[in-house]
């Protein structure tokens, strides 16, 4: 059994899942946290938090840090999956929906990265999921976009700052079968037009199982070294 703990938002469903349960394969210690629930059995830990609530923070700092206390972990990972595909045309957006998705995108992984690092006395592996909506534009999507660029850059900087023993990578996940890409499919077409796009590539039986993108954060949480800050998309 390694001494390997893990972080990871969003287990209840899709590639969350899916990392936890590769990760408890491999002998990690998992802190999972969602809404709902999740059990994966020995090893694993739910939290049942709203990640879009600030608030939370406290309930995590004392449950994870009292985890990241209990050995001297080799090596502490946190994985930064949890998020809202919040779409809608800029001028119909709710102010306090478009806030609590960014606290759910992009704040809360920040302050993440920045508990492990305070608290953890092992190295830290960090993994952002990004998503190509953080690099170019989709009609429908500002939110997202706005909140997906704004922890890849996030992400970067914290890699810029003198953590010791700290490697970030954001990594989009291409067009992965989960709830997530099922909604993409049923949102409405004047909201967001590339909604066609998904549809066909649902059609076509291009989207990818959730196992492919897991394998990849769980090899850059078990690596060693390599620059502090990359990039990554699954390869084709
Ligand atoms: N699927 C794709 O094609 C695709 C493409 C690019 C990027 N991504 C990214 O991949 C990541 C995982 O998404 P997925 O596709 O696996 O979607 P998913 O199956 O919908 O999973 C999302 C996870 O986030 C959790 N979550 C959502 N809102 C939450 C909240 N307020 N508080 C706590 N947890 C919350 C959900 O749990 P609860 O509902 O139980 O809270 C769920 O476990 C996301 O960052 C997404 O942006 C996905």
């Amino acid at each position: 059994m390694s001494d390997k703990l893990a972080l990871v938002t969003g287990t209840s469903s899709g590639i969350g899942t899916a990392v936890a349960t590769e990760l408890l394969k491999r002998g990690w210690t998992v802190v999972g946290i969602a809404r709902r629930q999740a059990k994966f059995g020995e090893r694993y830990q739910h939290l049942a938090l709203d990640l879009s609530d600030a608030s939370v923070a406290k309930k995590i700092e004392k449950e994870f840090g009292a985890k990241l206390g209990e050995r001297a972990w080799e090596r502490v990972g946190v994985v930064n999956n949890a998020a809202v595909g919040l779409s809608g045309r800029v001028q119909s957006l709710d102010v306090d929906e478009l806030a609590r998705s960014f606290v759910l995108n992009t704040a809360m992984p920040l302050w993440l990265m920045g508990l492990a690092i305070k608290k953890a006395k092992a190295p830290v592996r960090v993994v952002n999921v990004s998503s190509g909506a953080a690099v170019r534009p989709f009609p429908g999507l500002a939110a997202y976009c706005a909140a997906k660029a704004g922890l890849h850059l996030g992400g970067a900087s914290v890699a810029a700052e003198d953590a010791p023993n700290l490697h970030i990578l954001s990594y989009q996940p291409g067009v992965v079968d989960t709830e997530m890409q099922l909604s993409t499919r049923t949102k409405s077409l004047d909201d967001f037009p590339w909604g066609t796009t998904f549809r066909q590539y649902h059609a076509e039986g291009r989207l990818v199982s959730p196992d492919r993108p897991a394998a990849d954060i769980v090899q850059f949480l078990e690596a060693d070294g390599g620059e502090r800050f990359t990039e990554k998309r699954l390869a084709a």
